[in-house]
């Protein structure tokens, strides 16, 4: 039961939302209750229990009979680990320049995975099997870092998709070249609402061979899990969680909540409906002049660029983050929880600051 709004102890008004990121968003209540149901009792630690082993079974309903699902706590462990599952010593990854594990995640990917990352400068966030070849080069070059992995984000980081067709493009290309593709779906949800497929129609259909699976941004309280396609990598990925401090002991409470959202729909319904409030907002913010939406609204985070300093006043009534300060170019992102009215607050709000 929730405790009553005056609790002394709640240091929040959980009535208040804003436009800053989907993480900023709760647990959805359904997750919260499979939490509970998960609770009691003791379960064997690190992965043996009998949560960790039905998701498994859901994972691979999803990702088909080979798929493998490994529970971490993060995203950035997600992709961190995933890529050293796929690349030797020596390898390098080939990403977006706008890539999470290249701007977002504190050079954990070089630091932590000893990895170097190769970047490609992208208009939308998206690699083409011509941009991956701007950097895949060299493998027989003992100077360079070896391409051994193209690195995807789906959605990606400006709010765009790849198509299914677009991915297993680009993984034809990785392939003949032999490099792997790793996949970053914290917004995977997010993706095959708005294309309107099953999430295996671009990951292992489209040949995807590891990939981060999001929870966290979808409606859990935290936690993801790197699921492993193509078999090679199960190996490595069980002593490399571990080194990368992402074996959560208590594991059935990583693996319920993710159960909760993939064993029936609610994945998809969170997913559409966060969709759904970023393409009324994107509609809204079309219709007041002066203010530009930069990429196409394809998930659930609207780009937009508006003179800064009205992105600052509006920043005193609904949070959200400058994405490029000098530009005045802004992200509004929308969560599974926002709702009709707060979008439209929002609009009405940007309308009477454009006219100040
Ligand atoms: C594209 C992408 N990948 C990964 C992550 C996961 O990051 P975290 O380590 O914060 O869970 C995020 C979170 O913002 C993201 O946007």
């Amino acid at each position: 039961m929730n405790p009553p709004k005056t609790d002394a102890r709640r240091h929040h008004d959980p009535d208040v939302r804003g436009f800053a990121s989907d993480n900023y968003a709760g647990v959805h209540p359904e997750v919260l209750a499979a939490l509970a149901l998960a609770n009691g009792g003791h379960q064997t630690a690190y992965g043996e229990d009998a949560y960790t082993e039905n998701l498994q079974r859901v994972v691979r309903g999803h990702f088909g009979p080979t798929a493998e699902a490994f529970p971490v706590f993060n995203g950035t462990g997600a992709n961190v680990v995933a890529l050293q599952a796929v690349t030797d010593r020596w390898g390098a990854v080939i990403c977006a320049e706008s890539a999470h594990i290249n701007v977002d995640e504190c050079g954990a990917p070089e630091r932590v995975g000893g990895l170097k990352l190769l970047t490609v400068p992208t208009p939308d966030g998206k690699l083409t099997p011509e941009l991956i070849d701007r950097q895949a080069y060299g493998w027989e070059d003992e100077h360079r870092a070896m391409p051994q992995v193209v690195s995807l984000t789906q959605s990606t980081e400006l709010g765009t998709l790849y198509t299914p067709a677009e991915i297993r493009a680009i993984c034809d290309h990785a392939h003949e070249r032999g490099m792997k593709v790793h996949l970053d779906g914290s917004r995977i949800a997010n993706a095959a609402a708005s294309l309107d497929v099953p999430m295996r129609t671009f990951t292992n259909a489209a040949g995807v061979d590891i990939l981060s699976l999001g929870g966290t941004k979808n409606g859990a309280m935290f936690g993801e899990a790197v699921v492993v396609i193509n078999q090679g990598a199960v190996r490595r990925m069980r002593h490399l969680r571990k080194l990368s401090m992402q074996l959560a002991s208590k594991m059935r409470f990583v693996s319920v909540q993710l159960e909760a959202l993939l064993a029936k729909d609610l994945w998809l319904r969170n997913a559409r409906h966060a969709n759904e409030m970023a393409r009324r907002l994107a509609e809204g913010v079309r219709a007041v002049h002066g203010v530009e939406i930069l990429h196409p609204v394809q998930a659930n985070a609207v780009f937009a660029r508006l003179p800064h300093e009205v992105g600052e006043r509006l920043q005193k009534r609904f949070r959200f983050y400058f994405w490029d300060e000098a530009a005045g170019d802004v992200r509004w992102m929308c969560a599974y929880d926002t709702t009709e009215e707060d979008v439209d607050a929002f609009v009405a709000a940007l309308k009477e600051e454009m006219a100040r």
